[in-house]
């Protein structure tokens, strides 16, 4: 059982990135799941983008982003998996791109993921100025469509068989203006 009060959010460091990982395999399956590589080089570059939550040495949820320019028309290379955070962020971007949330399968449900959630834009809103918000997300991944949706935000577009995992789901673009 935890208690909120001992639960600790901060920036992400990089020796946290096993526990990181883990938590990446145990959210998404094998040819959804993003690199090591990858991973690390988002919490070096934009560290305040990058977030954790951590009970005593635990570290069971994380969520990761980056500043984009805001343009109104999307190109769906934009939000390709793998992708290397220095092709797009910029310090001085004004839309958040939340690249990824997960959080230990043994946690979920009790309100941490969307604590983190909402921790992020936070911070992120007080610190830099933004215009929107924007990320991806499966047709599949109702928990995390249901958060995102009842934080306000809106589908814009939906990217065929974005997500290689067993269904070849559709991706949902969804966007939330500030
Ligand atoms: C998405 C995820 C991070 C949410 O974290 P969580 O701690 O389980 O979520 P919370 O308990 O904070 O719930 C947040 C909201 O999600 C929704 N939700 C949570 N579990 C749900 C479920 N099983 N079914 C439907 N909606 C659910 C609810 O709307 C909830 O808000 P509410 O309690 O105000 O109704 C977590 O489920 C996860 O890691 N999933 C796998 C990875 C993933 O899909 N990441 C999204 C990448 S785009």
């Amino acid at each position: 059982m935890f208690f909120l009060e001992k639960i600790v959010i901060r920036t992400a460091k990089k020796e946290d990135i096993k526990k990181i990982m883990d938590i990446e395999h145990d959210s998404f399956s094998k040819n959804v799941f993003e690199s090591e590589s990858v991973i690390l080089n988002r919490l070096l570059v934009f560290p305040d983008g990058f977030l954790v939550l951590e009970y005593g040495n635990e570290i069971f949820g994380y969520i990761s982003s980056e500043l984009w320019e805001y343009s109104k028309k999307i190109d769906e290379k934009m939000f390709d998996l793998d992708h290397d955070i220095t092709s797009l962020h910029k310090n001085s971007g004004n839309e958040l791109y939340i690249s990824s949330i997960g959080v230990l399968k043994k946690y979920r449900g009790k309100g941490y993921g969307k604590l983190l959630f909402l921790e992020l834009i936070e911070q992120i809103t007080k610190k830099y100025l933004l215009k929107s918000m924007i990320l991806t997300v499966s047709v599949n991944w109702a928990a995390a469509i249901n958060l995102y949706e009842k934080n306000g935000f809106k589908e814009v577009f939906r990217i065929k068989e974005f997500f290689e995992d067993e269904n070849n789901s559709d991706g949902i673009v969804m966007r939330k203006y500030l």
